[in-house]
């Protein structure tokens, strides 16, 4: 996690005119000062593991999202558009998450591992019930949300729940402030899995003990639900550093930036708040507990083909929680097809669950890495992306030496482009590797460690050991 740092650059060649005349840019980017790099690596990496142990704490004990969630989220898309009576098709009711959920299971969403359907803001009547229990809006969802929990997971999926941990939701509705006992009861009593507890109308100050509160209230009902926070993201807004570390033994997983909108200039400064702050975010990142960068707005209004790729390859190197909020009634067949891809669905789910890191970004070309099974002692297979964050039109070309982004390992990787699954051959550290991005697109490949199984013995494999 903190390889970085043992990184030592020695040139960087990256020249704008090169680009913009469309000539072949030769990105040598890091190269390394010793000659035993992997066996310092294999002590940087134990050495580092030892420090998290003492350090990182524990984790949450929930024992849920050992891998990002997955699923659909009503928000982004729908918003809070409660007028069934002009749009009946598209306001917040019942009979647009029965649709989705449908829709999840017919047109393989579940099978390929979007298996939570959840509520957002808005699905509220806005005064409790006479017992004191929060309400759905009756004549929205006028079956209740128990019934409609039992529908979800009638059809295999997991059901989630919206509120907020102040008095409002930022939409107005109740919030759980005062009824924190009563509202987890009855999230278990209605067969909620997952919960996404948002944070207006309510003191940032107070959210170090108010949503480890509520997370306990919620691990005392028995029901296993995955909790989501809005924590640390209240906490920058005014100002307090989030303490990262603890959150992440409360939290499944958190938002620490703005909310996405449908455009690739939100898209956009979500992947540079990563970059930018990704020596805080990456080693709190891990198996249970992940940091959330807002929801996928694929198959929207705002992204083209290539921005949509490149949301989806770059939410996979983030191992961020993979949140659909789109139509899934009319969405375009080659955006269900970035949706549904398998191979970076895999990456995502990668069961290291390592956070990757930006190590090259210049002249609006980056490069990302993400750590992935398999390794084969020190030497480990890599997700890298390849982001143009240019928008002067024309393709840009990119080569690296493989050994100059750590991947080093004597036998080399067998590169995979992976959206269109093309096989690009074996790669040896010292060879060179050329690709073509689009503006404000991605390529993005996995290079799988090679194994020479007559020459390593079983002995050797170590499939945790994670570098970036
Ligand atoms: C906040 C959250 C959003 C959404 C809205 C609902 O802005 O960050 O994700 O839940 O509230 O009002």
């Amino acid at each position: 996690m903190a390889v970085n740092v043992h990184y030592v650059v020695c040139y960087q060649q990256f020249e704008v005119s090169n680009i913009v005349n469309n000539s072949k840019p030769v990105v040598t980017i890091f190269s390394f000062q010793t000659k035993n790099f992997n066996a310092i690596i294999m002590k940087l990496t134990i050495l580092a593991g030892i420090i998290c142990f003492l350090v990182c704490g524990d984790a949450l004990e929930n024992g849920l999202a050992r891998t990002p969630p997955m699923g659909w989220l009503a928000w982004e898309r729908f918003r809070c558009n409660t007028d069934c009576k002009n749009d009946p098709e598209n306001c917040i009711s019942e009979k647009l998450f029965m649709k989705m959920a449908d829709i999840m299971v017919s047109e393989g969403y579940l099978s390929a591992g979007y298996n939570i359907i959840s509520l957002d803001d808005c699905w509220l009547d806005h005064n409790r019930s006479e017992s004191g229990q929060l309400q759905a809006d009756a004549s929205r969802f006028p079956s209740g949300i128990k019934a409609l929990a039992d529908y979800v997971h009638s059809k295999g999926l997991q059901f989630g729940m919206y509120e907020d941990y102040g008095t409002l939701t930022c939409g107005g509705y109740p919030g759980i402030l005062n009824h924190l006992e009563t509202d987890a009861k009855t999230f278990a009593e209605w067969g909620v899995d997952y919960v996404k507890l948002d944070g207006c109308y309510a003191d940032p100050s107070e959210m170090d003990k108010g949503y480890p509160e509520f997370g306990t209230l919620l691990n005392l009902t028995g029901r296993p639900m995955v909790y989501s926070c809005s924590w640390p993201d209240y906490q920058l807004d005014k100002g307090i550093k989030p303490n990262y570390t603890f959150i992440g033994t409360v939290c499944n997983l958190w938002r620490n930036f703005d909310d996405i909108d449908d455009s690739w200039v939100s898209v956009s400064s979500i992947i540079d708040y990563y970059g930018d702050n990704q020596d805080t975010l990456i080693p709190v990142a891990g198996p249970g507990h992940w940091n959330d960068p807002d929801m996928l707005i694929i198959g929207n209004f705002g992204l083209s083909f290539d921005q949509s790729r490149a949301q989806m390859a770059m939410w996979a190197v983030l191992a961020s929680p993979l949140f659909m909020s789109v139509d899934l009634r009319t969405i375009r067949p080659e955006m269900k097809a970035i949706l549904l891809n398998k191979n970076v669905i895999a990456i995502n789910q990668d069961p290291l669950g390592v956070q990757g890191r930006r190590i090259y970004k210049k002249s609006g070309v980056e490069i990302w890495i993400k750590s992935v099974k398999p390794s084969l002692g020190p030497d480990r297979s890599a997700a890298v992306v390849f982001l143009n964050q240019r928008t002067d039109g024309t393709p840009t070309r990119v080569s690296v030496i493989l050994r100059d982004i750590g991947l080093t390992s004597f036998f080399g990787y067998n590169v995979e482009e992976l959206f269109d699954g093309k096989n690009l051959g074996v790669y040896r550290p010292d060879d060179s590797l050329t690709v073509t991005v689009n503006p404000s697109g991605v390529v993005m490949i996995k290079c799988t460690v090679q194994i020479e199984e007559s020459l390593i013995s079983e002995a050797d494999w170590n499939e945790d050991n994670a570098l970036f």
